[in-house]
């Protein structure tokens, strides 16, 4: 009489065991070849002396823009990498991103306060009641009732210059505030 090891062990010749699964076999691959790029971006960077998220983020930078002696255009030089950079003085938010600049009021919609960056997760955020915005100024949460207040702009090919007296509110003139902004 078989003993119940014998008899629980699967017949490795039955016909009914299912094929090995070839598609599963190439997943498993191109998901280690994946992750040992990963790797090797991250050690590259870290070796470098720098976190593996900064090598993600989009950084933030300081600049006034130049105001011409009548008028109300500010004057910039087009920011030659995918960030956000802050004019305090004029109030002013530029950013770049995905092959588009925009400008933005630097004060949040709801009521005022001034936004921050955050670097790694690449968003606005207000300091006040959080509402969090997406880099091209689109509403994402928290208590604001629009997306960012857009700024007019234009660009000659080597400069931007942004209209920092007239605001364009998503609420008020959508088309208006979806055509606010530059490509490059
Ligand atoms: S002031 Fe920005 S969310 Fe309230």
């Amino acid at each position: 009489m078989a003993n119940m090891r014998e008899t629980d062990q699967p017949d490795r010749g039955d016909s009914t065991m299912p094929e090995p699964c070839t598609d599963c076999a190439l997943d498993h691959d191109r998901r280690d070849f994946v992750h040992s790029v990963m790797a090797l971006i991250g050690g590259i960077w870290v070796g470098l002396g720098l976190s593996p998220r900064a090598a993600l983020a989009m950084p933030l930078n300081f600049t006034t823009g130049r105001r011409g002696p009548a008028g109300p255009e500010v004057t910039y030089p087009i920011p030659p990498t995918d960030g956000a950079t802050i004019d305090k003085p004029n109030e002013i938010i530029l950013v770049r991103a995905e092959g588009m600049v925009y400008a933005f009021a630097l004060s949040c919609p709801h009521q005022n306060t001034a936004l921050k960056w955050l670097d790694d997760d690449k968003m606005f955020q207000c300091p006040k009641h959080k509402s969090r915005y997406k880099p091209d100024g689109t509403f994402i949460s928290g208590r604001a009732t629009r997306n960012m207040d857009r700024l007019p702009l234009r660009s000659d090919g080597k400069n931007i210059y942004v209209n920092g007296d007239k605001t364009i509110e998503s609420d008020k003139d959508q088309a208006g505030w979806a055509a606010a902004g530059v490509k490059i």
